[in-house]
């Protein structure tokens, strides 16, 4: 079974998301995989309450902040987003690292509050360009993994996403020998943090221009239990097309 995850980002407001409910026509969808969908918050308690979504469709929030409440203007707590309709958070996006200046102190607080919250968290992680070309990859990628692994671990359940900065948005995606390495890297550091059989319960998604056309490809690549997808998962079709690709 493998994990098909929609990061809206900053699109499809409360109409525009139930419209997409309604077109993704999940009862028609013979799929045994895990679908969740990452809505803005603005549109969180629309999708997670509207009918148009079956149970199937599991909903997650984008961003949290690591307080429960209190004067933090513009945030929405963890707490909040479960009571929202969220099952999951992803944290650490690299958009949330890089246009917004997020640390690695960060994410471990976040993630420590979307498990008090009883959110599972989504841990996304992954190298820029330049930190490629400087053959640091596995560095970068096992930093941001460690800074935020005691929180991970006291998670019921967790996941964690492979996302190449220079991949996202570009329409470049990784090779499969780059996925698997990448992804074989963490699964690693995942076994001596845990144990060879619990890390290999723990769903490592690649991301980065996922479309229909590669989905089928790159979740065949070793230690790819699924992808999480940003443009090609707004649209209905398209996001259907790659559960289809799933098998
Ligand atoms: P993309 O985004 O599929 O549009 O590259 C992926 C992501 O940022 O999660």
């Amino acid at each position: 079974m493998a994990v098909i995850a929609g990061n809206w980002k900053m699109h499809h407001g409360p109409a525009a998301a139930v419209g997409f409910l309604s077109d993704f026509e999940i009862g028609s969808l013979p799929s045994a995989h895990e679908l969740i969908v990452f809505p803005p918050t603005a549109s969180l308690h629309a999708v997670a309450s509207s009918d148009r979504r079956d149970a199937r469709l599991q909903v997650g929030v984008q961003n949290i902040y690591w307080e429960a409440a209190g004067a933090f203007t513009g945030e929405t707590s963890a707490p909040m987003a479960a009571d929202a309709g969220a099952s999951f958070a992803l944290v650490g996006h690299s958009e949330r690292r890089h246009v917004f200046g997020e640390t690695d102190e960060d994410t471990r607080r976040k993630v420590e509050a979307a498990v008090r919250a009883n959110l599972v968290p989504v841990l996304c992680v992954g190298e820029t360009l330049d930190e490629r070309r400087a053959g640091r990859v596995e560095q970068v990628i096992l930093r941001q993994l460690d800074a935020a692994l005691g929180g991970l671990r006291a998670a019921k359940r967790f996941l964690v996403a492979y996302e190449p900065v220079w991949a996202i948005g570009t329409g470049e995606t990784a090779t499969l020998a780059d996925a698997a390495s990448a992804h074989g890297s963490l699964r690693g550091r995942l076994a001596e943090a845990m144990g060879v059989a619990s890390s290999a319960t723990v769903p490592i998604l690649y991301g980065g221009s996922v479309k229909p056309a590669n989905a089928a490809e790159l979740m065949s690549a070793a230690d790819v239990d699924g992808v999480l997808v940003g443009g090609a998962s707004l649209d209905p079709a398209s996001f259907r097309e790659i559960v289809d690709a799933a098998g």
